[in-house]
């Protein structure tokens, strides 16, 4: 054999025998032990514990808010699109207290490190999704968050946990008689005007509200959930066809507002006023048939009645939200912007 082939054969053989130790050397034991795959790193994955719980985890606990977020438009399982606690509050994961609570002063269980994050700022959270982007599918419910909720968190008008609003009237529509409605509306005409407009009277305006908040506000009077002496008295024993009928000619009084596109522009105190308009409307007119319009109510009933949600005294999920947060001066203003709405 030439020589050359022999040293050729002697490199390979070496080459070979490298190449053997160094599989040996580098490869751990474990190796092949289940697959192509580092047998030992098995044990720890299927130690990893899940990141996410779930949501039954947190209805265990958290029933009040699992029973809002369930009947919630978030929870749209028959359209695929559930929003899960955990998108909001972080994974559950890491604080695991195992199978059982256990109430103890300190430790794993105790509440004070059961607690998760309470998103602070709703509009970077709500946003991600519902902002509106070029090229985002409409089905994908969007808005203009400037012109949506000016500078405001989402959660002032929205519950988080059920965020659709109910824009449709809760009421059903029985048939009412206004006329029979005119004769029992007499008694209210020294507070609030025989034709519901009210000048320089006690009451507020009543002429052109909206029916079905008409209702339950004198229903709210006589069950005191609404917390006025005089009205209570007035509305004492009228029977639930009155209240339909005195309603339904009230709301058919002739109120308009006078706030067009004009004067709504021309008013100093729009920019208070873009925090109402989304409920109000921006001329007054509410955007739901069970909500007040504010157009024909004075300056001081107003102020007053904002002042009566800041401090409790009348009690309404949405309005004390937005009244909580309305400084004395924010109040006066939005009351200015919507006394502009008059009674054409
Ligand atoms: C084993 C019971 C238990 C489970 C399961 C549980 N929580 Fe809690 N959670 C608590 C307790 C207790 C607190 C503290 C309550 C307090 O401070 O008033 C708390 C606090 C919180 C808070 C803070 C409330 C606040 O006002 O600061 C949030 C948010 C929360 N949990 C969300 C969740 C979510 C989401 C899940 C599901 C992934 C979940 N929790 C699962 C018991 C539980
Ligand atoms: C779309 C986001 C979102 C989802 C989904 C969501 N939450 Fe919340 N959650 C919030 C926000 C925002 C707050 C703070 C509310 C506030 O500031 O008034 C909150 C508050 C809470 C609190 C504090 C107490 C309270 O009610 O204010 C608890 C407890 C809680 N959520 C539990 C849950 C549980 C349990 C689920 C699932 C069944 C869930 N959340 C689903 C956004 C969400
Ligand atoms: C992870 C994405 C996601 C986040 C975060 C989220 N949402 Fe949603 N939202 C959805 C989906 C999905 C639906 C239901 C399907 C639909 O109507 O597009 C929905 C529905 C809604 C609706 C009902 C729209 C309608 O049909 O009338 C409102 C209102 C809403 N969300 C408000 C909020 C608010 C307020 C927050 C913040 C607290 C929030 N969302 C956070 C995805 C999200
Ligand atoms: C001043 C009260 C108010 C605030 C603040 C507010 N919303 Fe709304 N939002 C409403 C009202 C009222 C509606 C329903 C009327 C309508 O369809 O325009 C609505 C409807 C929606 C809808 C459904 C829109 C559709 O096309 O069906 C989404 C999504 C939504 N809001 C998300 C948000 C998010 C996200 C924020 C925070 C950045 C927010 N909202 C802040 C009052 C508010
Ligand atoms: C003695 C004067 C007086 C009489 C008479 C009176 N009201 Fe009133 N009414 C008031 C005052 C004052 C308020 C505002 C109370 C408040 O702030 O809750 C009011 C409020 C109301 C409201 C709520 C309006 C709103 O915008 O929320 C309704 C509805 C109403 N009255 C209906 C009636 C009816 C119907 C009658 C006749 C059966 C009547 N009132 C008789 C003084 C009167
Ligand atoms: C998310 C919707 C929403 C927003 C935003 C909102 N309101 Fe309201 N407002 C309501 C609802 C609902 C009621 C009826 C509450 C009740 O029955 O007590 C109401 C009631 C009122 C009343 C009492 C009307 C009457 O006839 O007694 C006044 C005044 C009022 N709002 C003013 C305002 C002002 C001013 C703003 C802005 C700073 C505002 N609201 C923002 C929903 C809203």
């Amino acid at each position: 054999m030439p020589r050359h082939i022999v040293r050729l054969v002697l490199i390979m053989v070496g080459f070979v025998l490298l190449a053997y130790g160094a599989k040996k050397f580098f490869t751990v034991d474990s190796f092949y032990q289940y697959g192509h795959y580092r047998g030992d790193s098995v044990a720890e994955i299927a130690s990893d514990k899940p990141k996410y719980k779930g949501t039954a985890y947190c209805a265990s606990c958290h029933a009040e808010q699992f029973a809002t977020w369930s009947k919630g438009v978030h929870n749209s399982a028959d359209i695929g699109k559930v929003v899960k606690c955990e998108v909001c509050h972080g994974p559950g994961g890491a604080r695991d207290v195992g199978d059982v609570f256990q109430a103890s002063a300190t430790g794993p269980d105790h509440p004070q490190n059961m607690k998760m994050v309470v998103p602070a700022d709703s509009r970077t959270l709500c946003t991600l999704c519902h902002e509106r982007l070029t090229g985002r599918p409409v089905e994908q419910r969007q808005i203009v968050v400037a012109d949506h909720a000016g500078t405001q968190q989402c959660t002032v008008c929205h519950n988080p946990h059920s965020p659709r609003l109910n824009l449709v009237s809760t009421v059903a529509s029985r048939p009412a008689d206004a006329a029979l409605g005119k004769v029992k509306a007499a008694a209210c005409a020294g507070c609030h005007g025989a034709e519901g407009v009210s000048v320089n009277l006690p009451g507020p305006t009543l002429a052109g509200q909206n029916e079905a908040y008409l209702v339950e506000a004198i229903k709210a009077y006589s069950t005191g959930a609404r917390d006025n002496a005089t009205m209570t008295a007035m509305v004492q024993g009228a029977s639930a066809d009155d209240v339909d009928n005195i309603a339904s000619y009230f709301a058919s009084q002739k109120c308009e507002s006078a706030l067009n596109p004009e004067r709504q522009a021309a008013s100093a105190d729009r920019s208070t006023a873009s925090k109402c308009v989304a409920c109000h409307g921006a001329n007054g007119v509410s955007t739901n048939r069970s909500w007040p319009n504010l157009m024909g109510q004075s300056r001081d009933y107003l102020v007053n009645t904002l002042k009566a949600y800041k401090d409790g005294t009348r009690k309404n999920g949405l309005m004390t939200g937005v009244a909580k947060n309305l400084s004395d001066a924010d109040a006066e203003s939005a009351a200015a912007y919507f006394v502009g709405a008059g009674c054409k």
